[in-house]
């Protein structure tokens, strides 16, 4: 039932405050601020992560490779399942794999995990339909508890990944020992914030919707952000492409002069991810780029942000002011509105986008 919305994916857009606070409440202790500690899995003895996972899923774990890295000083692997599965690495037993899906029934996913298992590893798979092969297959199974999604294009699954990921990173840190409790505290208050920042990045829906109606009319664009905007960066092209069918790329910001900054005209809108952060100042000079060649700029950032950019000619998205950690999830919902939109005005089947299948259970 899509209620009072016309298609599913924009109602499971609209779900993600919801999902995301359910979600974050049975992996985090929200009274003591603490996270909770994932049963079967002792952090403190793991020396490597392999996350493994494709499409929107696989976006999911690359941001969470900064977060095990940065919270849990853990050093993490991530690849797509598809090259995993056939690359025949090394893969330590004292290693965890992680795979991600949704559906839980990916073949390139499942069979990544059977690799894993096959040499010696333990696996946790982060999934939401909890009777899939994957979950069944894996030794401990962690549900993102998003409810049926039904739209092709990944949404709500994609941030309710994020929010367990998030909290395992965290409990990660804690048994490590990499952060203490003052710290624990902190992240775990931060993420508690996420659903409110949700419902404020939706009210941002209309002037995205207005961005989309000349958005329609491109024929190719592209997407850059650095850290952990960087694989929201490629999401939102892989949100545009799926169903508006409008070329995208992703790129980190910092490569559009090993390359991509050949394609800058005045045609080609830079979608540009970047709250106020640590890395701010750098994405900013990439953007300086992009501007000083007449690229048109969507900018995606905060107040402080969009202050210190201080470039004409930007179209500015701006969002409330939040702790560094918890941006992806909350930067992921422009860019799903932005995409959304898009398709609407070109009229494609938004929930149903021509060649794709929900599962993808060929290889
Ligand atoms: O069910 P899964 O999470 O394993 O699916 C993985 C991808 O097929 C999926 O995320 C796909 O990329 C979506 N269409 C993205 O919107």
């Amino acid at each position: 039932d899509k209620g009072n919305h016309r298609h599913f994916m924009v109602k499971e857009i609209h779900e993600q405050p919801e999902v995301v606070g359910r979600t974050l409440g049975h992996y985090l202790d929200l009274v003591a601020s603490a996270a909770k500690a994932v049963d079967d899995i002792d952090f403190s003895r793991i020396d490597r992560l392999s996350i493994t996972a494709c499409g929107t899923a696989y976006y999911a774990g690359f941001v969470a490779k900064y977060w095990f890295e940065r919270i849990a000083r853990l050093p993490v692997d991530i690849d797509i399942a598809s090259e995993f599965r056939y690359r025949e690495q090394p893969l330590s037993k004292d290693g965890l794999s992680i795979v991600i899906s949704q559906s839980g029934e990916t073949a390139d996913t499942l069979a990544s995990l059977r690799y894993a298992k096959g040499q010696g590893q333990r696996i946790a798979a982060i999934v939401n339909v909890r009777e899939s092969t994957i979950a069944r297959e894996a030794d401990v199974m962690l549900p993102i508890l998003a409810g049926p999604e039904i739209g092709v294009a990944s949404t709500k699954a994609f941030t309710a990944q994020l929010a367990v990921l998030a909290a395992v990173a965290i409990a990660a840190g804690r048994a490590r020992g990499t952060i203490d409790a003052a710290e624990e505290a902190l992240l775990v208050r931060s993420f508690s914030e996420v659903p409110r920042l949700m419902h404020e990045a939706l009210r941002l829906e209309g002037q995205i919707e207005a961005l989309a109606r000349d958005l329609a009319k491109v024929k190719h664009c592209l997407y850059l952000g650095r850290g952990t905007s960087y694989p929201i960066a490629l999401e939102g092209a892989l949100k545009l492409k799926e169903i508006s069918y409008i070329h995208a790329e992703g790129y980190a910001a910092g490569e559009l002069k090993h390359g991509p900054i050949a394609l800058i005209d005045e045609e080609m809108p830079v979608v540009v991810i970047a709250p106020y952060d640590r890395v701010f100042e750098k994405t900013v000079s990439n953007m300086q780029e992009v501007a000083a060649r007449g690229g048109r700029i969507i900018l995606i950032t905060d107040r402080k942000g969009s202050e210190a950019a201080a470039i004409d000619a930007v179209e500015t998205l701006i969002l409330p002011e939040m702790p560094a950690a918890v941006t992806p999830l909350v930067y992921a919902i422009p860019v799903q509105l932005l995409a959304y939109h898009t398709a609407v005005f070109m009229g494609t089947d938004v929930d149903q986008p021509r060649n794709l299948a929900k599962s993808v259970t060929v290889e």
